[in-house]
């Protein structure tokens, strides 16, 4: 297993690290080959607990069912009181690999297809150098989390006891992002991810024969009004300058094209930056589809569930986290992180505390086309593809850079902290 050169990159990576690179990547693979689902982390935990313990790290585990907290205390043994959390998601997805290297999923219908394999091995390459070194005063906290793929494992570490029972100042989460050339980062202050919501609407009519519709009363229309006033919401309701988006993604209604069905059920999701823009939406949707209804002589059920919240990052710390990106890949490689509307449950450990949920670059996705068996390089979609694509592979050449970027932030941030 060889590492993409990385001479050329110009990068401040810490060399011991750099030295442990090959056999933190045969880790990650390991992970990969054995993707585990929401909650269900049980080897990857065990792997997690085994490692920090060789490497005399005390651990930890069973906040959030299978999570696991390693405490790195440093010179001063912790005595200042300072404390710093960095945390890396462990689930996989539940969907098919199509990768066909070495250390493809060993499980179908399960797939490290977000990256999460390489956050651990990240983190983990920090835990070995943060605890062989210990370069600072106060307590590293890695936090090993599981469940972030729609489990809320970051909300049930918290419910655990999470920063009860390890108080920290601040806390920082990393994930990896397609595309963007290896060697930059993306960090910005404010919302960078959405809160996640559902709703669950079902319209209920009266059913008829199709050819004789005024003995009924048809939920069809109803519906048909409904997501056509929804989007008003978006576009009439909601200041110009929020963000914020409705998708009807599900309509199921009706069996015979000569029946009127009784009935109408609708679904779909809503993305927003902030929780007063969610509060509008609910309860505009919930107007439109009370008042909808009756205005056609039907009833509806309305329900709407709040998933995660909007990740918002603090801005001290997420500049605090661009300097430290810039000493070691320049701040021209420090990107400002456009804010996307998928959701991170990151999101709740940032509620809680102050801190910045950062990227860092997965590459053009060629580095998938080396771990290709037969030395024919990709035959088939050539390129970056997305996090959740069943080609996806996490960068190896991320994790000594990931690491270092780890390591200096808890020794700088320390550092700041107990000046
Ligand atoms: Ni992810």
């Amino acid at each position: 297993m060889g590492l993409p050169n990385q001479t050329t990159l110009h990068m401040n990576l810490i060399e011991p690290i750099v030295a442990q690179a090959t056999d933190m990547a045969r880790v990650r693979r390991d992970i990969h080959a054995h993707p585990e689902l929401c909650f269900q982390e049980v080897r990857t935990a065990d792997l997690v607990a085994a490692k920090l313990t060789e490497w005399g790290i005390p651990v930890h585990r069973g906040l959030g069912t299978t999570g696991v907290v390693g405490i790195v205390k440093g010179r001063d043994g912790g005595a200042c009181g300072k404390a710093i959390g960095l945390r890396a998601d462990m689930d996989a997805l539940p969907m098919t690999e199509m990768n066909t290297f070495a250390h493809a999923s060993q499980h179908e219908g399960k797939m490290h297809a977000c990256g999460h394999d390489g956050h651990v091995a990240m983190l983990l390459a920090a835990a070995q150098h943060l605890a062989t070194h210990r370069d600072f005063d106060g307590t590293a906290y890695l936090i090993f989390q599981p469940a972030e793929e729609g489990g809320g494992g970051a909300r049930e570490m918290i419910k655990d006891g999470l920063f009860d029972l390890f108080p920290m100042d601040a806390v920082f989460g990393m994930h990896n992002w397609p595309g963007l050339p290896v060697g930059t980062f993306a960090v910005s202050s404010g919302p960078v991810m959405a809160s996640s919501n559902e709703f669950h609407i079902v319209i209920r009519g009266k059913g008829s024969h199709a050819a004789l519709p005024h003995n009924g009363i048809d939920p069809v229309p109803v519906a048909c009004q409904m997501v056509q006033a929804f989007q008003t919401i978006i576009t009439r309701n909601k200041k110009p300058v929020d963000a914020g988006v409705i998708s009807v993604t599900m309509i199921h209604t009706g069996e015979a094209t000569n029946v009127v069905p009784d009935s109408c059920d609708i679904q779909g999701t809503v993305r927003t930056f902030s929780i007063e823009v969610l509060d509008m939406i609910e309860q505009r949707m919930r107007d439109i589809a009370t008042h909808t209804s009756a205005a056609f002589g039907a009833t509806c059920e309305f329900a709407f569930n709040r998933n995660y919240p909007p990740t918002i990052n603090h801005a001290a710390e997420a500049a605090f986290a661009r300097e430290v990106m810039a000493g070691i890949v320049g701040a021209e490689q420090v990107l400002p992180q456009e804010p996307t509307m998928g959701a991170e449950d990151f999101a709740y450990m940032l509620q809680a505390r102050p801190g910045a949920y950062v990227f860092i670059a997965n590459g053009d996705g060629a580095h998938r086309g080396a771990y290709e068996t037969g030395g024919h390089g990709l035959s088939h979609d050539v390129g970056p593809c997305m996090l959740h694509n069943p080609h996806y592979d996490f960068n190896d050449t991320l994790i000594p850079l990931g690491a270092s970027f780890w390591v200096r932030l808890v020794e700088q941030w320390l550092a700041k902290a107990t000046a």
